[in-house]
């Protein structure tokens, strides 16, 4: 794992859309594996920057976010796709049609997980941007999610709908379950560029990058996969 220390977020976020625009000027039809959450909002408003001054272009490239919360479909200000249209996708030239989540609003989640796994299956990503969760997820897999697994309707844990519930009202509007690329589509992707910011997440950083590889610390993983880059700021790389 390549890991770059920085300051703090804004030198993340330079950092990663820096990563991320290079690729997508190398490979302007490149494949893309998205994230949302607050980690990635910085690398997001650089992106845009980028695409206003002409530097770069998002036309032909294609993106699979990575989940959804069950329940929520594109009319609900707390879903994931509404986050993307708001924060990438409608503020660059990105074709709304390239662009793919989980249908969180699908009548059979199961059926949405299978269609969503076969389109993965069917599009190799470039490059798979991820934040962490504090108990060391990966999109929503959760502790002892399997590492062979594709995608799946996920139970989320306690202390995610605590950390997520900061952008609902009330505690009891976050969703119990999620859509989830799982962690093997995860590890398809040919290269992945992985942010951390802020000390809450310094325990997860220690075990993804020094830990034991095992499903207790999903991110774990990566360190089995041959070319992650890891950004990490001081606060969350305190235990290092
Ligand atoms: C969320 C999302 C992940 C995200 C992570 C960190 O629950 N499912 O895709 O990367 O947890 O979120 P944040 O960046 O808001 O801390």
């Amino acid at each position: 794992m390549k890991i770059i220390k920085v300051k703090n977020y804004d030198e993340m976020s330079d950092k990663s859309a820096e990563i991320l625009a290079s690729v997508v000027k190398a490979e302007p039809h490149a494949t893309l594996g998205l994230a949302t959450g607050s980690t990635v909002l910085g690398t997001y408003d650089r992106l845009v920057e980028m695409y206003k001054r002409g530097e770069i272009s998002f036309a032909d490239i294609s993106s699979f976010n990575l989940d959804e919360y069950v329940g929520l479909g594109g009319d609900s200000d707390q879903s994931y796709v509404h986050y993307m249209r708001k924060h990438l996708f409608c503020r660059t030239d990105f074709d709304l049609k390239n662009t793919h989540l989980p249908d969180g609003a699908a009548e059979n989640a199961e059926e949405e997980c299978a269609r969503y796994s076969a389109l993965l299956a069917a599009n190799p990503r470039r490059i798979q941007l991820l934040g962490l969760g504090s108990d060391g997820h990966i999109g929503f897999n959760e502790p002892y999610s399997p590492f062979d697994g594709t995608t799946h309707v996920a139970e989320l844990a306690e202390s995610t709908i605590s950390d997520n519930s900061r952008l609902f009202e009330r505690l009891d509007d976050v969703p119990r379950k999620a859509i989830t690329m799982g962690i093997a589509e995860i590890m398809q992707a040919r290269s992945i560029l992985i942010l951390v910011s802020g000390a809450a997440k310094a325990e997860a950083v220690r075990a993804m990058v020094n830990g034991e590889v095992n499903e207790s610390c999903p991110a774990s993983v990566l360190q089995r996969h041959g070319d992650v880059t890891l950004i990490v700021d001081e606060a969350a790389a305190g235990l290092l």
